[in-house]
């Protein structure tokens, strides 16, 4: 049978959220561990989607109080068939692997991202980088607003990425970080989180702006720490951008406890990941085998799940 596959996974920022979306540099991981595969096939009957949140035809229009993911992967199915003009046959695409949703790990774009590229790779449409990248950030549009266009490339790019004003460059690290994502299991809510921080911005531009410079520098710091694998001041580095992103008003109780769980467990570095106010923290540990004792330690101060963002293990507790 012919078909066409699509692969995406998911990420976390290391450095940089929210002031990435006013042009600073953000530096993000792909979370090997998460990840997604579509398969586009054709059918005679309608066009029907499936992916770990719900299964059923596609409708031709956005029902207003369908739930937000099935609204999304609805429009990657919608749009990549309206815009690459693939309307003649109908098709079936199914979506395996699962990454939790609203947790700042990237999963809408990464369902988008699977859904479109089987769908170009099912018609033989080679997709530009360009075309590829404004297929998915139209579906994260719907999903939060205003995207700096981080989640797109982060979530389909297999190595670790310096991401700024619309474009993202490979970076280059002597050693891949021992990382951990842990889990507060609420969700996150990154469009009220960027609405936070763009209030705040208007009421205080300079002193915001001061504070997104103030990451970009510690971004900067970061992504040449990662080029000498040294860790222990990429986690200090961390910390002051959660510290900055505490300020913000982005965090909160539940992401501040897996914090403190994970410094008083000998982290290096823990700080709140993505959009905040619930969601995930991402961890830094001091050495590969410290990263076990850290899941437990996480687990214990109530982390619903804990993933290694490098292992091929699907899940570190
Ligand atoms: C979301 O993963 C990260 C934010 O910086 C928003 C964005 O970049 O679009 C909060």
């Amino acid at each position: 049978m012919v078909k066409g596959v699509g692969a995406s996974h998911a990420k976390t920022i290391l450095l940089g959220e929210h002031s990435v979306v006013y042009g600073r540099p953000a530096i993000a991981f792909p979370i090997r561990s998460l990840s997604l595969r579509a398969t586009a096939t054709f059918t005679d009957d309608e066009n029907y989607l499936a992916t770990p949140f719900h299964s059923g035809s596609v409708a031709d229009q956005p029902r207003g109080n369908d739930p937000l993911e099935k609204k999304l992967a609805e429009t990657a199915f919608r749009n990549a068939t309206q815009q690459l003009q693939l309307t003649a046959r109908k098709m079936n695409v199914s979506v395996d692997g699962y990454i939790p949703p609203a947790r700042g790990l990237g999963s809408s774009a990464a369902v988008a991202g699977a859904i479109i590229k089987a769908i170009a790779d099912l018609h033989k449409k080679k997709l530009s980088p360009a075309e590829q990248f404004e297929l998915i950030q139209s579906v994260e549009r719907v999903a939060h607003g205003t995207p700096s266009g981080l989640d797109v490339y982060a979530t389909s790019t297999e190595v670790p990425i310096w991401f700024q004003n619309g474009s993202a460059k490979p970076l280059q690290v002597l050693r891949d970080p021992p990382l951990l994502i842990a889990d507060t299991g609420l969700s996150g809510h990154t469009a009220e989180a960027v609405a936070i921080v763009r209030s705040k911005l208007e009421k205080k531009p300079g002193q915001v702006q001061k504070l997104f410079d103030d990451i970009a520098s510690l971004t900067e710091e970061a992504g040449s720490a990662l080029t000498r694998a040294e860790f222990e001041t990429l986690g200090e580095l961390m910390n002051k951008n959660h510290e900055i992103l505490q300020y913000l008003g982005v965090s909160d109780h539940r992401l501040e406890t897996l914090i403190t769980a994970a410094r008083n467990a000998g982290a290096a570095g823990a700080k709140l990941t993505g959009g905040g106010l619930g969601g995930c923290i991402v961890v830094l540990a001091r050495h590969e085998g410290d990263l076990k004792n850290l899941s437990e330690q996480l687990v214990l101060a109530g982390a619903k799940n804990v993933w290694l963002a490098n292992g091929a293990d699907a899940e570190a507790a």
